[in-house]
């Protein structure tokens, strides 16, 4: 199948139009490319929701509080076009830099609060602001019948619905499972940046959060008791750095004084020099 890869706006406006005069419903998927079968499962409810499916690949600069993490940020077309073609995508856009952004720096911004306040917008400052920015400019250029975000990035997830309700804007937001390998670490582009031994000390996340679940069904449902129990857990895996353990409220990502079903338990480290990130819901 020869995949429709469109580089510029107009272009993608102008196709997009006349698939909405036919009356198609289109569904979108932003991602930063490096495809995996986490995004193939966005892409496979994407394809069996809508009538057209458009796939955006678009590394963006603004969310990346850390440059270098930009600089290494993995990319690979044939691999993306592989994974586009297997879920039937039909629009693959993938601008330039110049493109999504021609006069630089944009002298807007489009910023939520609160949601953002805590967990990764502590560790990453601007990120959230450089999300929020990016998927509002991608949902504008494609106006999408249904967007699809994955819950492997939970908070950013809860962002965008967040920011589509304040602003009114038309987009249905649809929450995806996390998608992990045998073993249970949640895929990530990243993880092609862990060697074999950094990969299996990254399975002390997923392992965290499962001894997490069991504190709760034990009985500990002091929010900083289960914590500090996750916490050892990373901690005893040499040269993983814990940016934090979160037991939050499913909506508001904010503590409780005592856990109750269901709530989130968020988990962030660098193992040596990749950041990864991963949650689970617990519901007892
Ligand atoms: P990226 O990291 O490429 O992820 C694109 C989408 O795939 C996100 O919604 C993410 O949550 C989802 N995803 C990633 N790994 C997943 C997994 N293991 N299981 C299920 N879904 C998974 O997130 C971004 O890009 C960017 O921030 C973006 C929204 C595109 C804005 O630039």
């Amino acid at each position: 199948m020869l995949l429709n890869r469109i580089r510029t706006v107009t272009e993608l406006r102008s196709e997009l139009d006349a698939h909405r005069t036919n009356g198609s419903t289109i569904g979108f998927v932003p991602t930063m490319g490096f495809l995996h079968e986490g995004h193939g499962s966005l892409l496979r409810r994407a394809r069996e929701e809508s009538d057209v499916v458009v796939l955006s690949i678009f590394v963006n600069p603004l969310q990346f509080n850390d440059e270098t993490d930009y600089e290494v940020y993995p990319n690979d077309d044939a691999l993306d076009d592989r994974i586009a073609a297997k879920y039937g995508v039909d629009i693959v856009f993938n601008p330039s830099v110049a493109e999504m952004y021609p006069d630089g720096t944009p002298k807007t911004s489009v910023r939520v609060s609160d949601v953002t306040e805590v967990l990764e917008g502590k560790y990453r400052p601007g990120h959230f602001d450089g999300v929020t920015l990016v998927v509002n400019k991608l949902l504008h250029m494609v106006e999408p019948t249904r967007a699809y975000f994955g819950e492997k990035d939970y908070q950013q997830l809860a962002v965008v619905r967040q920011m589509v309700a304040d602003l009114s804007m038309r987009s249905e937001i649809v929450g995806c499972p996390i998608v992990r390998d045998e073993d249970g670490l949640a895929l990530s582009s990243r993880n092609s940046l862990l060697s074999a031994d950094q990969r299996r000390r990254a399975l002390s996340l997923s392992n965290a959060l499962q001894v997490g679940q069991h504190q709760f069904l034990a009985g500990v449902t002091d929010p900083e008791m289960l914590v500090s129990a996750v916490r050892e857990v990373l901690e005893s895996e040499s040269d993983v750095k814990v940016d934090y353990v979160a037991a939050v409220d499913c909506d508001t990502l904010r503590p409780p004084n005592v856990l109750s079903v269901p709530f989130q338990l968020l988990v962030a480290a660098t193992v040596d020099n990749v950041r990864l990130i991963d949650n689970c819901r617990v519901e007892g």
